[in-house]
């Protein structure tokens, strides 16, 4: 279970958050909307150990992971992965490099590597897509890159904050299957921002709003 504590959020002296709390349940399908700027992307960064509460705690499975400004574990150490907002790709690399990345840094031998890349790209509809440059992909198979990569290392939690805002309606009602389909296969749980409310609705088990 992720729970947010009471937290309290003072990014250059505005308030942001005060006394914020939230649960969200093992392989619970939540999705926060609100106005720009409302802290939606924010509050995934405060999930995952980029930003830490100002007052509060964030407990992930009955560990406080920041508590009161202070940061107890990384990022890369907590069972989550993120897709951002602007997806944070290596354009210069290839699909390959950027989906294996996780496992490169984990050591994962080259082989396994192989193997693993090939079936999340199967997965996601991208067979064969290995040795492809980023920047020679379209908007929608970027996206899939980014959905494999958070996904390879089989992410207890996944947060993805709006990734599919800047795609067109039919390829959005695509894509939004394609992750109730993966959620359902790998039984995360999963975090998701967004500003569409048809796709708030279709995605998310429960909606959260965040007052503008
Ligand atoms: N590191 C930071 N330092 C100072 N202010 C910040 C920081 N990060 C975010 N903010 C401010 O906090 C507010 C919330 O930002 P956030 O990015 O969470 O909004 P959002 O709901 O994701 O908006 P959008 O829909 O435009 O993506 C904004 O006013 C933003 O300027
Ligand atoms: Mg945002």
């Amino acid at each position: 279970m992720i729970a947010l504590e009471k937290i309290t959020l003072m990014p250059e002296g505005r308030q942001l958050f005060r006394d914020f709390s939230l649960q969200i349940l093992d392989r619970e399908r939540l999705v926060i909307v609100g106005g720009s700027g409302s802290g939606k992307t924010t509050l995934l960064r405060l999930i995952a150990g980029f930003v830490a509460p100002d007052e509060g705690r964030v407990i992930l499975d009955g560990h406080t992971v920041s508590d009161a400004g202070k940061i107890l574990v990384p990022p890369h150490e907590r069972a989550l992965n993120m897709v951002f907002q602007d997806l944070a790709l290596w354009p210069h690399m290839d699909v390959f490099g950027n989906i294996a990345f996780g496992l490169k840094l984990r050591k994962v031998p080259r082989d396994e590597q192989r193997e693993e890349v090939a079936r999340m790209l199967r997965i996601v509809g991208l067979e064969g897509f290995e040795t492809r440059r980023i920047d020679r992909l379209s908007g929608g198979q970027k996206q899939r890159v980014a959905l494999a990569r958070a996904l390879i290392l089989s992410p207890k939690i996944l947060l993805m904050d709006e990734p599919l805002s800047s795609l067109d309606p039919e390829l959005n009602r695509k894509l939004r299957k394609e992750i109730l389909r993966l959620h359902a296969e790998f039984g995360f749980t999963l975090v998701y921002v967004t500003h569409n409310e048809e796709e708030a609705r279709e995605i998310g088990e429960r909606i959260v709003r965040l007052p503008s």
